[in-house]
């Protein structure tokens, strides 16, 4: 099975995209540059009459800034195909250098660790600073015999460049992801308050509907046929379905902060197992656990970790509807750290891209889900410093894993 890494980082903004632009700008009128350098190394007697040779060098140009445009959308890393370009294109630079007298060859030898410095973090630059370096001394004393003091000059100024820049732009970004993360944060604040507002002002009549409903279904002097019994209990299921739903909206809108005490996992295993059992015989699933020897104790919530286990295997249950072979197994482990509950079920499973939302509230593929179970489960293990990895592969099955830190 394959790990699947969840990232829930969202790369929307106006700015970055200007900066994308710029450095697009940058990169075609250089690229532009170093091909007439080329040209005009084969041909030296150019004159005005290039049109020929200039066309053909913006449309290389262009080509190369497209393919630079299109494989570099990821602002944490370059691509493979980015940096491939990069280094030709410091091959090329660096070829140009040992044959031609040129100053301004030196100079944009230090292109790509400005943009590498622009764009990524400080450890691309530090790489592409260094090949850099390496290919400007190779030239520097294999065929032009350079001054050792210009050497020197030259490399810090490679090095000197690609740091500021970098560091500028590390905390730039940095800046810009606290003011999103801010944002974010007071949206969802506002959203839950109302959300909370709004469940709790359903949830009063509802009451009051289940009540009388009861008392229609109990009601032995007016006669209640048994087609309107039917519909009473049709009722009373969607009464108690809606009310679980408001439950697992305040709970989502309005965590409560963990009570953190002892608590013996096996025991909390064992508890959730009471629950389900039923629905594992309704389901005819084949359920099984295996406890680590000696677990050690861990501080948590006990009900809510509690919840955490039954939503993850309330959810197995349903991915495994049509599965011919229906197993559930529940494992625990832990390391000096860490305790781990496995959660491995022989269901559907999912592709890449639902278990990059699973955790988004609202984000189901059933018919009558809420979409909240996983994310309530997100944010009760992250309450207790701990972290879910789904391993998945599809049509096989999924296994969830819940790490929590040991006493
Ligand atoms: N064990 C699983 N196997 C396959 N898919 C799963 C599993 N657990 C969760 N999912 C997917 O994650 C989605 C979100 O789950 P959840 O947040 O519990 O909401 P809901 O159960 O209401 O759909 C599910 O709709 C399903 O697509
Ligand atoms: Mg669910």
């Amino acid at each position: 099975m394959k790990d699947l890494k969840i990232d829930i980082s969202k790369n929307t903004n106006i700015s970055i995209d200007k900066l994308k632009q710029m450095i697009l700008v940058t990169e075609y009128i250089y690229v532009s540059f170093i091909c007439i350098l080329i040209l005009r190394q084969y041909k030296p007697d150019i004159g005005m009459e290039i049109y020929l040779p200039l066309f053909v060098v913006l449309i290389i140009a262009m080509a190369y800034c497209f393919v630079m445009y299109i494989f570099s959308d990821n602002f944490e890393k370059p691509g493979m195909i980015e940096m491939s370009f990069r280094l030709i294109y410091l091959f090329i630079v660096g070829w140009l250098l040992a044959i031609s007298d040129n100053i301004s060859v030196q100079i944009i030898l230090v292109l790509p660790t400005i943009l590498i410095a622009l764009k990524y973090r400080l450890r691309y630059t530090i790489f592409i600073a260094i090949i850099t370096s390496f290919i400007f001394l190779f030239v520097a004393n294999f065929y032009r015999y350079y001054e050792y003091d210009y050497q020197f000059i030259f490399l810090v100024f490679i090095w000197m460049i690609g740091l500021l820049i970098s560091s500028s732009m590390q905390y730039e970004r940095q800046i810009r992801r606290e003011k999103n993360e801010l944002y974010e944060k007071n949206k969802l604040a506002t959203i839950g308050e109302m959300v909370a507002g709004i469940a709790h002002e359903i949830r009063n009549p509802l009451t009051t509907i289940k009540g009388f409903v009861q008392l229609l279904e109990n009601d032995k002097i007016s006669e209640v046929s048994s087609k309107r019994k039917e519909y009473l209990s049709i009722i009373d299921n969607e009464i108690v379905r809606l009310n679980d739903l408001l439950n697992d909206l305040l709970q989502y809108t309005k965590p409560t902060q963990p009570h953190l005490i002892r608590n013996d996992i096996e025991k909390i295993i064992n508890d959730s197992k009471i629950i389900l059992d039923p629905h594992f015989i309704n389901h005819k699933i084949e359920f099984s656990t295996n406890i680590a020897k000696d677990m050690p104790e861990i501080y948590c919530d006990y009900n809510q970790i509690k919840q955490v286990i039954i939503n993850i295997v309330f959810n197995a249950i349903d991915a495994m509807e049509k599965s011919t072979r229906k197993c559930l197994k529940v494992e625990t482990i832990y390391d000096l750290k860490y305790i781990y509950i496995k959660i491995k079920d022989t269901g559907v499973g999912m592709s890449r891209e639902i278990a990059e939302k699973v955790y988004d509230p609202f984000f189901t593929t059933r018919n009558c889900g809420t979409g909240l179970g996983l994310s309530i489960c997100y944010s009760i293990v992250h309450s207790h410093s701990g972290k879910i990895n789904i391993k998945s592969e599809l049509g096989k099955g999924t296994e969830f894993i819940i790490c929590l830190p040991k006493v």
